[in-house]
């Protein structure tokens, strides 16, 4: 094949490479264009990262653009703090291989000469990927057989890493080939089947015997389905003697989303534990916008937690930021309403993360004991959602038609999972609320999704920022997410079995079918969930609805609720999972008398009381928040945990002859194996129960808000996971009451003590 050599300036490179990214609108031209001078390199009287790096034998990376090396600060700052470089874009085969035979080499060679004059390493980043790919590789794959594919990858690796052989430290040979927990469904996979990947590696190899050698992908920090995935793949690679040295964790992380360092870490154990190195190969970390000094210095908590963990291995020696500064950052143009993710500033100065980062790595080797804990041995599992066997199978089409859902039970929508301070639902029911229920038959799930929104968005660029239903399943080693936009049906994804769903024209019904992957769903157990997502004008979402509380970590396929297709034959369940816990945050200066404020419970995560368990075929709170409301939150300061609980209701009855069935707040603790049921009723303090420690409850005059205190057996920062239940009774006006609201599904036997939820006390 005939290789033309272009030399082209850096800048045809990122015209050439662009046409991934997501399409910007440039805004009229303001009149007159005020030039800021350029920053000044940042040096103050501390070590640089580099110093600090180098005295650990770490590999301190950033990735950048060719183009900036040609700025005098920014190169200053490259040299000054980092030993280690990633071109950014410029080794993607869209960039470096635009047609058949056409290489354009000279922006990388400019990194090159940079990074060896200035003694730093550099990743090729990346040989096989489906994104950023030449466009004459991807554009028909039916132009492909196997041998022209494989023949095509091998000339791309031989030019390519050839070219820059024994120059390059570490190759991302391939990178990002599993959708969730399947492999991607790329054209190299479609072609040739998962055998490309071991093949790219062989070809590496062969092209440059001395580079490290990584498979690279995001959202496989923490253990999950997709890590697994990855893992047994490498396992699989390294059994069959295939030249892999390590694996790169992206690592593009979300603040708002609780970042999981216990997971991290025996993710990180388990890859070591096969003789593979663990690089960090594009951290960052996004906020949510606007961002504050407080979102500055959580970050900056994270990056430290990070680095401890990463200096915690002896063979963990790479961390790579993906950027320099936040004014270089990808993410906000294509996350939009996030930003900000970097060590560096827009303006080039260093932030809160920048000296925790330094600290760290001055710091030296980290010890940071046994991985893992009792704690996850006192996890639990919460009752499983039900799908029952269709009666009538369901006509998939936007229409209740006659009993077809009648046999499903009707679960509600409730916990927002997008706020980690704050899961309660939107107050007004019109603003956004969601119930659902599932049936089966044979190996089909059949899904009905009612939903109340007062406004559809369904233009936003990223497609889940949108109004949607997701779907999420775990089952026989598949894990998948669903997504439909509302009046469209489910998006394509890599999930091969059959899909259907069909919105009524006013978008308050979804119907939907899937093909599982068993032919016979009958009483296997499966990891589930359904979220509903709202976006009320703007680029992002504001809130997304699901069944259960957790951080919105489902599309990773960690945090499942479950699922049980109920049936008789004995199949063994999958399991068991277990739900996220209630978090109880520490908060100094709460005051129990009845009187709430928000300064006063600010630091507490709030929830919605969501399940009617005396509920049966239908758990759902009544959506008339007069009849009965209720949310409540749990926090702790020194060994008292405090609880307040809000509750409307239109009728208060206090003297049904039964105790239980008057209105009142029940409160269920398991700790160190000893259950006890509290309740108060409202106006009233805790009636007697066999609690040890002190306690008190009071309520507002008015009976809308109830604090409590409860006196723990130690400190709540030594609390750890307790079994733990909440629940808000309405009687209005009979013997019994008509409701009995629980955070929780189940079947109102907390009282015995089983099926409870758990609080974790978070430190
Ligand atoms: C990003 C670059 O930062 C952008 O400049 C480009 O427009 C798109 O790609 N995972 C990867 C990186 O492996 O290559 C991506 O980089 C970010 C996600």
């Amino acid at each position: 094949m005939k290789k033309i050599l272009i030399l082209a300036m850096a800048f045809l490179l990122f015209f050439g490479c662009s046409t991934e990214k997501p399409v910007q609108t440039e805004e009229a031209k303001p009149l007159k264009k005020v030039e800021k001078p350029d920053p000044l390199p940042y040096l103050d009287d501390g070590p640089t990262l580099r110093e600090a790096a180098d005295a650990q034998g770490m590999n301190i990376g950033v990735a950048l653009h060719a183009g900036n090396l040609n700025r005098e600060f920014f190169a200053e700052n490259v040299k000054n703090h980092f030993n280690y470089i990633t071109a950014e874009d410029e080794l993607k085969w869209s960039g470096i291989h635009p047609s058949e035979d056409t290489y354009v080499y000279s922006p990388v060679d400019m990194i090159l000469e940079f990074a060896e004059q200035n003694n730093m390493k550099v990743r090729g980043h990346t040989l096989i990927w489906h994104n950023q790919l030449g466009y004459w590789v991807k554009r028909d794959e039916a132009l492909w057989t196997p041998e022209t594919l494989a023949q095509t990858m091998k000339d791309h690796i031989d030019n390519v890493a050839g070219h820059y052989r024994g120059r390059i430290y570490a190759w991302d040979v391939v990178n990002e080939a599993f959708d969730a927990g399947n492999y991607r469904k790329s054209v190299f996979f479609n072609v040739i089947g998962k055998d490309y990947i071991k093949m790219a590696f062989e070809m590496a190899h062969e092209a440059d015997p001395d580079a490290l050698l990584y498979y690279n992908d995001y959202g496989i920090e923490t253990v999950g389905a997709k890590s697994t995935a990855v893992y047994n793949m490498a396992k699989e690679l390294l059994a069959a003697g295939v030249p892999i040295h390590g694996i790169g964790f992206q690592s593009h992380l979300i603040l708002e989303q609780p970042f999981n360092i216990d997971s991290f870490r025996k993710n990180i154990q388990r890859f070591v534990d096969l003789g593979l190195k663990v690089d960090l190969t594009e951290l960052d970390i996004r906020i949510r916008r606007p961002a504050t000094v407080e979102s500055f210095q959580k970050q900056a908590e994270i990056y430290k937690q990070i680095m401890e963990v990463m200096l915690s291995f002896p063979t963990c020696d790479t961390v790579v930021f993906w950027g320099l500064s936040d004014k270089n950052s990808w993410i906000p143009s294509s996350f939009s309403g996030y930003g900000e993710p970097l060590l560096f500033d827009n303006d080039y100065q260093p932030k809160p993360a920048f000296f925790a980062v330094r600290e760290v790595l001055n710091g030296g080797p980290v010890d940071l004991g046994e991985i893992g804990g009792g704690e996850e041995k006192a996890r639990r599992t919460i009752p499983s959602f039900v799908a029952k066997k269709a009666g009538t199978v369901p006509v998939i089409d936007g229409k209740i038609n006659g009993d077809e859902w009648e046999k499903g039970i009707k679960y509600p929508l409730g916990f927002n999972q997008l706020n980690t301070q704050d899961e309660r639902p939107p107050m007004d029911i019109n603003d956004l609320s969601g119930e659902w229920t599932v049936l089966y038959d044979g190996k089909t799930l059949y899904g009905l999704v009612k939903r109340t929104d007062e406004k559809t968005v369904t233009s936003v660029g990223q497609d889940w920022e949108n109004d949607t239903v997701e779907v999420f399943f775990d089952l026989n080693g598949v894990f998948t997410q669903l997504r439909t936009l509302i009046g469209k049906g489910f998006q394509p994804n890599s999930y091969p079995g059959n899909k259907k769903a069909v919105w009524s024209s006013d978008g308050s019904v979804l119907e939907f079918s899937v093909d599982m992957p068993d032919n016979n769903l009958e009483a296997l157990v499966c990891g589930w969930n359904i979220a509903l997502a709202d976006n009320d004008g703007g680029s992002v979402r504001q809130h997304q609805l699901y069944p259960v509380t957790g951080q919105n970590d489902s599309y990773q396929g960690v945090n499942l609720a479950t699922l049980t297709f109920e049936g008789n034959s004995p199949r063994p369940p999958e399991g068991p999972r277990v739900v996220v816990p209630f978090w109880a945050k520490k908060a100094d200066g709460i005051k129990v008398d009845g009187s709430y404020s928000d300064a006063e419970w600010k630091n507490a995560v709030k929830y919605p009381f969501l399940y009617n368990q005396l509920g049966t075929m239908d758990v759902r709170k009544t959506y008339d928040n007069n009849d009965i409301y209720g949310e409540w939150a749990i926090a702790y300061s020194g060994n008292k945990m405090y609880g307040y609980v809000k509750r409307q209701d239109d009728v208060t009855k206090l003297d049904a002859p039964d105790v239980w069935e008057n209105d009142c707040v029940e409160v269920f603790v398991e700790i160190d194996k000893a259950f006890t049921q509290m309740r108060t009723l409202v106006g009233q303090d805790w009636g007697e129960d066999s609690y040890k420690g002190k306690k008190k409850a009071v309520w507002s005059a008015d009976g809308t808000v109830l604090e409590f205190e409860i006196e723990l057996p130690r400190n709540g920062s030594g609390m750890g996971i307790i079994g733990f239940n909440i629940a808000l009774a309405d009687n209005d006006g009979g013997a019994k009451r008509e409701a009995q609201l629980y955070p929780i599904y189940g079947f109102n036997d907390s009282w015995q003590g089983v099926n409870l939820a758990e609080l974790e006390f978070v430190k």
